[in-house]
């Protein structure tokens, strides 16, 4: 075990599939139990299954992170049933409004976005942070995107959203430190996740070119390859691997940072 998370509670929103599910996994394998908090039940209850096979406990809450009922709720019932919560990973994220049309100068794309990625990251953050202010312990992990610092490959109102929660990371960090509560963020790279997948439908529908009849994976192979220096996709389990790490005592002097897993793609 190269991170012991035995005895926490760990909260991953959007923990149902993708990334998410791929730090819900690698966390309960490190032994913490687990709560996952999605928009989808029937995923967060397959999710729940597979940490009770790990052996750990698991938790689930329908959860909409752009309606603060909601997460007060679902915050307050998952703090109800496991006792406390120790670790938040702010992972649940959408790249646009349902159907977007990946343009960067629809409303409903920057709003929609921005409630999503931003405002919802930051309502479950202050659902969360007064058990941590009390016990003056906690672990705070917002999942950014390496589109923050490499602008030029996603749409502006994604790329805006990923960089303010880098920001909101760093204010955090400062804010929360006197009370041992470490804020961190991870920047993934490219990972073929369904986030992915319906990216490259929308690109087609919108009559792009370079994916219009093509094999999308193909296409998405190819496209990393060009930006990528280890020149292979990420995968959610290598995004788990760092969101344990934070998660640890073994980070307990990391605060502030965002620390990109991409392959390289953004060194900084
Ligand atoms: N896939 C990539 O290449 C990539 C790269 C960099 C960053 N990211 C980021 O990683 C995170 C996860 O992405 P993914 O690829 O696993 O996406 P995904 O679409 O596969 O999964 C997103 C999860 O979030 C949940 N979710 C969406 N909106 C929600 C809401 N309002 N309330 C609660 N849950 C909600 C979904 O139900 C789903 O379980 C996102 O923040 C995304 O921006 C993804």
């Amino acid at each position: 075990m190269f991170a012991d998370l035995s005895g926490k509670v760990a909260l991953v929103t959007g923990g149902g599939q993708g990334l998410g599910l791929g730090i819900v996994l690698k966390m309960a394998e490190q032994g913490a139990d687990i709560a996952i908090a999605d928009l989808n039940e029937e995923n967060a209850a397959s999710a729940a299954r597979q940490v009770e096979a790990l052996g750990r406990k698991a938790y689930t809450a329908r959860m909409d992170v752009t309606d603060r009922d909601s997460v007060n709720t679902g915050v307050g019932s998952i703090t109800a049933e496991a006792g406390q919560i120790d670790i938040l990973v702010n992972n649940a994220g959408v790249a646009g409004a349902p159907g977007s049309t990946g343009t960067a100068f629809r409303d409903i794309d920057w709003e929609f976005t921005w409630k999503v990625n931003v405002k919802g990251l930051a309502d479950v953050t202050e659902a969360v942070l007064p058990q941590m202010r009390e016990r003056q312990s906690g672990k705070i992990i917002n999942i950014a995107s390496v589109a923050a610092r490499a602008a030029k490959y996603i749409t502006a109102y994604y790329a805006t959203t990923k960089m303010s929660v880098i920001a909101y990371t760093q204010a955090c960090a400062r804010e929360f430190a006197a009370e041992n509560i470490n804020v961190n963020a991870i920047a993934p790279g490219r990972i073929w996740t369904q986030f992915h997948q319906d990216w490259m439908k929308e690109r087609e529908a919108m009559g792009d070119e370079a994916v219009a009849g093509k094999d999308k994976y193909a296409v998405f192979m190819a496209s990393l390859k060009e930006v990528i220096p280890m020149g292979r996709p990420q995968e959610p389990s290598d995004i788990g691997a760092l969101a344990v790490f934070l998660a640890s005592e073994e980070a307990r002097n990391i605060t502030g940072q965002t620390i990109q897993c991409d392959g390289g793609q953004v060194m900084v």
